[in-house]
């Protein structure tokens, strides 16, 4: 099974997807986390990608393809994209790249979340700079504060979460992610859950959408 979360920055992909991809044995692929961590080791990809992330804007497509394709080119596993596709164009290149492997998209899950909420949840995000668990200091606050419940490392604020670039990010989905949702509408196995929800009835009501028991 291959499966696409889609929503605003914000809309709870990452909160979903660290529970979906273990109830379902899938291969969790945040390209925003890959990116991340390219960044973290320097890597040439990392150096390229840092300016647009910290500007809130897209990094290129093709850079962005060329990168999972190394990454995921050897594994077996179903894929669960959380943050990609992001265009239309990175949405045509997985289509080609699936028909060239024999698989194919099985379903299209679109969080809906007012801008709002999204702009709110993304201001008081903290995320652990160890495992990166997400929390959130208004909604979902670690025991202790500033340290992560599950590996003891401190919370980080992200780079991107500054409320400027919070701004930009949620015009930059408006312009160039938003057109998937017709895109996607238009293929069949198009899904769509109420994300304003509390985050363990968004994940019940997805799996209830994806036909699978908890
Ligand atoms: P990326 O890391 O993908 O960021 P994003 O899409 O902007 O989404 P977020 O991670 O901010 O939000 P989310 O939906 O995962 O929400 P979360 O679960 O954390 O991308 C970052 C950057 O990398 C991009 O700007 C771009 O530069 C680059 N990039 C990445 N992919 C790319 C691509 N394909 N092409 C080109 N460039 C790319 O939750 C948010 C907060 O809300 C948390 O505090 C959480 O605790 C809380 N929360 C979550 N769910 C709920 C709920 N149900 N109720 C209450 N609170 C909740
Ligand atoms: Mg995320």
């Amino acid at each position: 099974m291959n499966i696409i979360l889609l929503g605003y920055p914000g809309s709870g992909k990452g909160t979903l997807a660290k529970d979906l991809f273990r109830a379902l044995d899938m291969v969790h692929v945040s390209t925003g986390d890959i990116l991340r961590d390219e960044m973290g080791k320097k890597t040439p990809l990392g150096l390229e990608a840092s300016s647009y992330m910290a500007g809130g804007r897209l990094v290129p497509d093709s850079l962005v393809m060329e990168m999972l394709k190394a990454r995921l080119g050897a594994e077996t596993r179903g894929l669960l994209f959380d943050g990609f596709p992001r265009t239309v164009a990175q949405a045509e290149m997985l289509d080609a790249w699936f028909v060239s492997r024999g698989q194919e998209i099985d379903s299209v899950v679109f969080l809906n979340v007012a801008e709002d909420v999204v702009m709110k949840r993304l201001g008081s995000r903290r995320t652990c700079s160890g495992c990166g668990k997400i929390y959130n200091v208004i909604s979902n606050p670690p025991a202790r504060e500033g340290v992560c419940d599950a590996c003891g490392k401190p919370l980080m604020t992200r780079e991107d979460d500054r409320p400027e670039v919070i701004s930009k990010r949620i015009q930059v989905y408006k312009d160039q992610t938003e057109p998937l949702l017709a895109y996607y509408r238009a293929s069949g196995n198009f899904l769509e859950a109420d994300g304003g929800q509390a985050p363990e009835t968004v994940t019940r009501s997805v799996l209830g959408l994806l036909r699978v028991k908890p």
